[in-house]
């Protein structure tokens, strides 16, 4: 997937593993199967056609979700973006292809447009497994997601010697969470047109100025436990989104987004309802000044938070 041919935005399906599920789930959101369409629906409407899910999202649910909310669509229309997780690998002799079966029989198709190596659990042992997959057209494009610049290397080197490369790279980085950046990677995937997709860039919702003490993440929700201590600290990096966000008719969340694609990068927003999708409209209309982001990232230092995911190694290693 080169530079020319995804769209800006892609939209990230994490969240609606929780779909039906008894209890909070990961984000405790309320997500029902006909408000999942509508968004499905809004998002095709407005040219955002890349899917983001995971075999491990719900452990199923969000790709059988995904899939009902797609259903009619032609498949052209659209593109299906999952990932092997070697932490529930099978023990059967090709586990990536039987991850990669089960997300295709989920997602009701015979191809994904880009399959990921989830995480750098084992770069020598896995990558080699995606090889048989591009070659069988089940898999048209690949990346690696939470892998630091040597790893990056190093699957890309596997994958060179059979002739393909990492076409993608998936790591969480947002105003709070640059560690991409500073590790040189946002650097390398520019000189090398690989594209960059960033992930959290709302950071669970903590970004978007919609939550606070006093209306704080869902209870009993693991974005809550991770997010809601924080959000005091938040707060002067959240205005000042929300007021850079009022001078173009839009929202913090959306000067958010806007951010990390003035940074060159892809992201991928975890849109639940169908307003979210006029906010990546409007986000991928804003023009942030170079004064505008040093000063979120001087304001987003300052919060002098961590919010590196506790499935992320450290990338400056
Ligand atoms: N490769 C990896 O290891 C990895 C890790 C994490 C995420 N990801 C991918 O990246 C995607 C994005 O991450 P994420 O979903 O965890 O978090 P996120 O995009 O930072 O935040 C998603 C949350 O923000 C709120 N939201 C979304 N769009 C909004 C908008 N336009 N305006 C206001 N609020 C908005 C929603 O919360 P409410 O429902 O409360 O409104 C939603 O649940 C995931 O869905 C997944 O596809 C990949």
């Amino acid at each position: 997937m080169t530079s020319t041919t995804a769209p800006a935005v892609a939209l990230g399906t994490w969240a609606w593993g929780d779909s039906g599920e008894v209890g909070d789930g990961y984000f405790g959101s309320e997500l029902t199967a006909s408000g999942l369409r509508e968004v499905a629906e809004q998002a095709l409407s407005t040219g955002f056609t890349l899917w983001d899910t995971a075999a491990v999202y719900g452990m199923g649910r969000s790709e059988t979700v995904l899939a009902q909310a797609l259903k009619g669509y032609d498949r052209g229309d659209y593109q299906l973006s999952t990932k092997f997780t070697p932490q529930i690998a099978g023990d059967g002799d090709d586990p990536v292809a039987d991850m990669l079966e089960q997300s295709l029989d989920r997602l009701g198709t015979d191809y994904v447009d880009l399959y990921w190596i989830h995480n750098p659990a084992d770069v020598a042992r896995w990558t080699p497994y995606l090889i048989p997959l591009l070659r069988s057209g089940r898999v048209k494009h690949v990346g690696v997601s939470n892998h630091n610049l040597k790893e990056i290397a190093l699957a890309d080197e596997i994958l060179g010697d059979a002739g393909f490369r990492v076409e993608a790279v998936q790591n969480h980085y947002s105003v709070l969470h640059r560690s991409s950046e500073r590790a040189g990677i946002l650097e390398h995937c520019r000189e090398h047109d690989v594209r960059f997709f960033s992930y959290m860039v709302l950071e669970q919702g903590a970004l978007t100025g919609r939550y606070s003490p006093a209306h704080p993440l869902p209870e009993g929700s693991s974005r809550a436990a991770v997010y809601n201590g924080m959000l005091p600290r938040l707060r002067a990096l959240t205005d000042r989104m929300a007021a850079i966000g009022d001078d173009r008719g839009a929202s913090a969340a959306d000067v958010a987004t806007a951010w990390a694609i003035a940074k060159g990068t892809t992201p991928i927003v975890g849109v639940t309802k169908v307003g979210h999708l006029d906010g990546v409209v409007r986000a991928r209309g804003i023009e942030l000044t170079g004064e505008e982001i040093a000063e979120l990232e001087a304001l987003a230092d300052a919060a002098d938070v961590d919010t590196r995911g506790s499935w992320e190694h450290d990338m400056e290693r």
